[in-house]
């Protein structure tokens, strides 16, 4: 040891110790307590699929002690891990990934043991991180418009100082404003687990709507420091209410699917595209798509290789390599290549891309828009030779046969009334860029804009 940090020891100095992150240890860092309650699928009126769950979400549960809290922002705000993992999707928001890669105590403490169990036990089936890469995702409210301005303005002790509240923000209702920080969805994982790092005395709004089975927004409060939720929010619609009264707002969330085999995975990869680093995170996205894979085929092999004759049943395997081959579809369109994804989002932006489906909902309502879309599909007008019109026939033909089109994403559902188009297809695999790209082909994006 350096002698500068062994007088940092003796004498509280902290010198190059203040930047230096702690070991994770469960025993001072953690502070679980389980959830009071687990909102079940049930008591919200919704479906459970067999595969699923039944606990749609817990309410908030200690997690992390003020040591852990304290740790995990000092794990996140180190310089190396400010320089090299912070982005702004939009304005007044900062975001911070793959600190996972960069901190040992982040990467140690959702990985734990203790901690896995914690999460699974909450949300009532053994879960796994999705991929390395979904460990941590932060977002930040803090004061500042550039990412230096804001990065600056965090610190390792949590803010206290609070913001005076408008009538405006107190009269602030998330489900009939429409700037409700995050609008009605799906998440692209099964899965959440989401952490707040800061404190949320004299805070407003902030908390999570999920939609009932009868149409009904029901209130989940948010967590406070140190606190955790659990969320299916990859089978349960909802929206995340914009917090007001605070100076900063630092929350994390990992991401997990099932480790059970055989358990239906929901996962896409829509929402990550546009600011995630494509290099790291189609090789993780391949590395576990096919791990799951391999891990349900050799499930089913030694199931059938340890059993009698009777253990082999041609309809199962049938039916278990149909649902492969959708996996294994979804898992290659998802990875759109990097340079038409980048090009695509400079033309078009990141609005449009969020907002692809309201786009989509309101060019359906301009007297062109069965001709438009009509012709463009006929006459094939857009990338002639891509794999998308293969994917639409068989869409097509599932709506034939009376079946749903395959729709990856439930944000995106087709109306049975009129023609299935290529647009609908698109944004119903979660393909929101490709679907920029047909949309303009058509014509359709010229007069979206021009309306
Ligand atoms: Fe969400």
């Amino acid at each position: 040891m350096s002698p500068l940090r062994l007088l940092g020891r003796w004498t509280g100095f902290s010198g190059q110790d203040s930047v230096k992150e702690e070991e994770f240890n469960p025993r001072v860092h953690l502070n679980y307590v389980p959830p009071q309650k687990k909102i079940t699928m049930q008591d919200l009126l919704l479906n459970q699929r067999s595969t699923a769950s039944p606990i749609a979400g817990t309410t908030p549960f200690p997690l992390l002690s003020p040591k852990g809290v304290r740790a995990y922002r000092k794990a996140l705000f180190q310089q190396d891990v400010l320089d090299k993992c912070a982005s702004s999707p939009f304005p007044g928001t900062l975001v911070l990934r793959d600190a996972v890669k960069l901190s040992k105590f982040i990467r140690d403490f959702w990985t734990h043991p203790e901690t896995m169990r914690i999460v699974s036990e909450a949300s009532g089936v053994p879960l796994e991180v999705v991929m390395p890469t979904e460990i941590g995702h932060t977002n930040i409210q803090v004061e500042g418009t550039t990412i230096p301005e804001m990065t600056r303005n965090l610190r390792v002790e949590p803010l206290v100082e609070k913001v005076e509240l408008s009538p405006e923000d107190r009269a602030y209702d998330p489900l009939t404003d429409k700037s409700s920080i995050i609008p009605w969805h799906y998440d692209s994982y099964p899965y959440v687990c989401v952490l707040m790092l800061s404190e949320t005395h004299g805070m407003v709004g902030g908390e999570t709507y999920i939609r009932k089975g009868d149409g009904e927004a029901q209130k989940v409060e948010g967590p406070q420091i140190g606190y955790a939720v659990m969320l299916q929010g990859g089978e349960v619609e909802h929206l995340a209410a914009r917090a007001k009264g605070v100076k900063e707002r630092i929350s994390t969330i990992t991401s997990y699917r099932s480790k059970r085999p055989n358990v239906y995975d929901s996962s896409y990869i829509t929402n990550v595209r546009p600011y995630a680093d494509l290099d790291s995170l189609y090789p993780e996205w391949a590395q576990y798509r096919l791990r799951k894979l391999r891990d349900e085929t050799t499930h089913y092999l030694n199931k059938v290789e340890k059993g009698s004759g009777s253990a082999f049943q041609r309809e199962e395997l049938e039916s278990i390599i149909n649902q492969q081959i959708d996996y294994l579809q979804r898992t290659a369109r998802q990875m759109v290549p990097p340079k038409y994804q980048e090009q695509i989002q400079e033309k078009y932006g990141k609005a449009a891309y969020y907002d692809a489906f309201r786009i989509w909902e309101t060019v359906q309502s301009l007297p062109e828009f069965e001709r438009l879309a009509s012709s463009t599909d006929q006459n094939r007008r857009w990338m002639p030779e891509s794999v998308y019109w293969m994917d639409l026939q068989q869409s097509i033909e599932r709506i034939r046969m009376g079946k749903p089109p395959d729709s990856t994403s439930r944000n995106h559902p087709w109306p049975n009334s009129r023609k299935y188009y290529m647009g609908d297809e698109l944004l119903g695999q979660g393909l929101n860029e490709v679907f920029l790209d047909w949309l303009e082909s058509s014509g359709l994006w010229d007069l979206y804009c021009k309306r």
